[in-house]
């Protein structure tokens, strides 16, 4: 039996790889602490679970869901559009449900990249991009996020010949992994280009309600025009710690959408309903659990600050995301830092080389875990230094 190609070229998935260094540790009687992977610790909201509840004990919805989603997800997605960003989409031919935003994320490729085509994506970046690309046979052109740049793409570093073979460029702010935030001059540029060279943009806009100081991350879309190119990924999973329940959408570009749906009712067969009544009770509900959100990782994002303070370590302070970015000492790179840490501190970090060579020279800590273990977590890491 022999794998294929297309598989044996990709890279391992980089949480998979933590778990199994984490599980490892800790049979060797470690008490580690995680910072490695952005998943909520903190339950998803009573009124979200109980809709599921109440909807899992119908047996309508124990039988296969609609290829497209429920027109009620559908016209509740389309609600918190209008709320959150001011802009409207058409519930049946611009909104597409996905089960969570990665399977979308992954499966866009399919719809737009032949054998051979370039893709445009960040990096660092989270790592769907890069290995969408290359299951669809695409070609992964990087587009470096320094901090020099404030970790935004410099488009006009990409050369005419690689612009004009490109079909997607992926671009995702808030940031993850670097935490940065982008304006809507930024999303202009993106337009701009992507309308030049015949692009389909896609935003990844996983983070946008997780933000701090009043900052209200935009959507790609409010962008005049940005409709005509692009689709924006969103998802339920950080907003309303629904990681677990997998269930997100893209919403846009109405010929996008399409071709997306029609990769998809051909691989997939659409999301439980009763997880779509609770994505409609999240989305239509109070938002104060967001809210609540933000204030707690605000306040474990200064924990985190005050402490990498002192260890005189460099970072940015981030106004979005559950993420810091962190420059490593002189000395280490971000493979041996992550290294170092969980070896003399038992505290796991992602290498920020694992989102993408521009990534090296840094390691992200997540702010995803109760504060008094990520006190403890800093006070280790300290020691360790
Ligand atoms: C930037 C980004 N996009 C997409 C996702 C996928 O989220 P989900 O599939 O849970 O919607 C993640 C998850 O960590 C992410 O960080």
């Amino acid at each position: 039996m022999k794998e294929a190609q297309r598989i044996a070229n990709l890279p391992p998935y980089l949480f998979a790889e933590i778990d199994k260094k984490i599980a490892k540790k800790r049979a060797e009687g470690v008490d580690v602490i995680s910072l490695g992977i952005g998943d909520p610790v903190e339950p998803t909201s009573t009124h979200i679970v109980d809709k599921l509840c109440e909807q899992a004990r119908n047996p309508e919805n124990h039988r296969y869901p609609s290829y497209f989603g429920m027109p009620e997800f559908r016209k509740a997605v389309a609600g918190f559009c209008e709320k959150r960003f001011n802009l409207s989409f058409n519930p049946d031919t611009e909104i597409l449900p996905l089960i969570g935003s990665k399977e979308g994320i992954a499966h866009i490729f399919l719809a737009f990249v032949d054998p051979g085509d370039i893709t445009l994506i960040p990096d660092p970046g989270y790592p769907v991009y890069n290995v969408g690309t290359i299951l669809a046979g695409g070609k992964p052109h990087y587009m470096p996020l320094l901090s020099k740049n404030d970790f935004l793409p410099d488009l006009t570093k990409i050369s005419e010949e690689i612009a004009k073979k490109a079909k997607i460029m992926f671009i995702s702010y808030p940031n993850n992994p670097t935490s940065a935030v982008a304006t809507l001059e930024f999303f202009k540029e993106v337009v701009d280009f992507a309308k030049k060279y015949d692009i389909l943009v896609c935003h990844d806009n996983a983070y946008s309600e997780i933000a701090y100081d009043g900052y209200l991350p935009p959507s790609f879309l409010e962008v005049p025009g940005a409709k005509d190119v692009g689709i924006e990924f969103q998802s339920l999973s950080k907003t309303y710690n629904m990681t677990g329940w997998r269930i997100g959408f893209a919403v846009g570009n109405e010929m996008a959408i399409e071709a997306l749906g029609r990769v998809k009712t051909n691989v997939d067969s659409g999301i439980f309903n009763a997880i779509q009544y609770a994505g409609i009770a999240a989305l239509d509900g109070s938002q104060d659990c967001v809210k609540e959100m933000c204030n707690i990782y605000a306040r474990r994002r200064d924990i985190v600050a005050k402490a990498l303070n002192k260890m005189h370590l460099k970072f940015a302070k981030p106004k979005a995301t559950i993420y810091v970015w962190v420059n490593v000492p002189d000395g280490f790179t971000s493979a041996s830092f992550a290294t170092h840490i969980l070896e003399k501190a038992g505290v796991v970090v992602s290498p920020g080389n694992a989102y993408g060579p521009s990534g090296e020279g840094y390691v992200r800590i997540s702010l995803s875990v109760k504060d008094e273990r990520l006190e403890e977590a800093l006070v280790r890491i300290e020691n360790s230094l």
